[in-house]
């Protein structure tokens, strides 16, 4: 897995540094608040953990599964993949999710979650920040690193459900774009 990595974006120490810095802004944030973390899951799975450990509020915690992405470019659409979402009539909710690419995805949770539950207010944290045109009109209250356009795989972010585990965020080689494309 690590000879698949053409250059390394952001060591762990780095990411968790940051991590800090986020979580103390979170907690100032929603001291007083009845918090509802919603985590997009796959991508955000490693970040939920690490981040959430670092904010000691008597939050509650619900996961949303989608998918937009095949291989290295968006799909275009979003597919929700659980029926019952948590119950956050009132709640302040926090979505959190690994990264803000076209802005597709977080748009129809954003969306979906303002319309459809009840929430008090509706946040979003990510962990990173692709520096590119947005498609959907939707920006993240929280970030932790804006990062040029390109394609990163680790700490959570997969390249077709690859690389998900390794601990540090990086950039992938040509060959192992290749050797693993669908
Ligand atoms: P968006 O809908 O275009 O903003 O893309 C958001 C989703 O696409 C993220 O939650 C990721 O799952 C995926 N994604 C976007 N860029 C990357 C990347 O560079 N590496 C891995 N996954 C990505
Ligand atoms: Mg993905």
């Amino acid at each position: 897995m690590e000879a698949d990595i053409a250059r390394v974006l952001y060591h762990e120490s780095t990411i968790l540094s940051r991590l800090d810095e986020l979580a103390a802004r979170i907690t100032a944030d929603y001291r007083e608040k009845e918090l509802t973390v919603v985590a997009i899951l796959n991508g955000s799975f490693i970040f939920m953990a690490d981040l959430l450990r670092r904010v000691p509020l008597p939050l509650q915690l619900d996961s949303w599964s989608v998918s937009s992405y095949h291989g290295t470019k968006t799909s275009g659409t979003i597919q929700f993949r659980q029926t019952q979402i948590a119950d956050v009539r009132g709640r302040h909710v926090l979505l959190l999710d690994d990264i803000l690419d076209s802005g597709l995805t977080l748009h129809a949770i954003r969306d979906r979650m303002e319309k459809e539950s009840g929430a008090a207010s509706v946040r979003s944290c990510v962990l990173l920040r692709k520096m590119v045109p947005r498609t959907c009109p939707v920006e993240a209250d929280y970030v932790g690193f804006d990062i040029p356009d390109e394609f990163v795989v680790g700490y959570g972010l997969d390249y077709n459900e690859r690389y998900r585990n390794l601990p540090y965020i990086g950039i992938l080689t040509e060959e192992a774009i290749r050797r693993n494309a669908l």
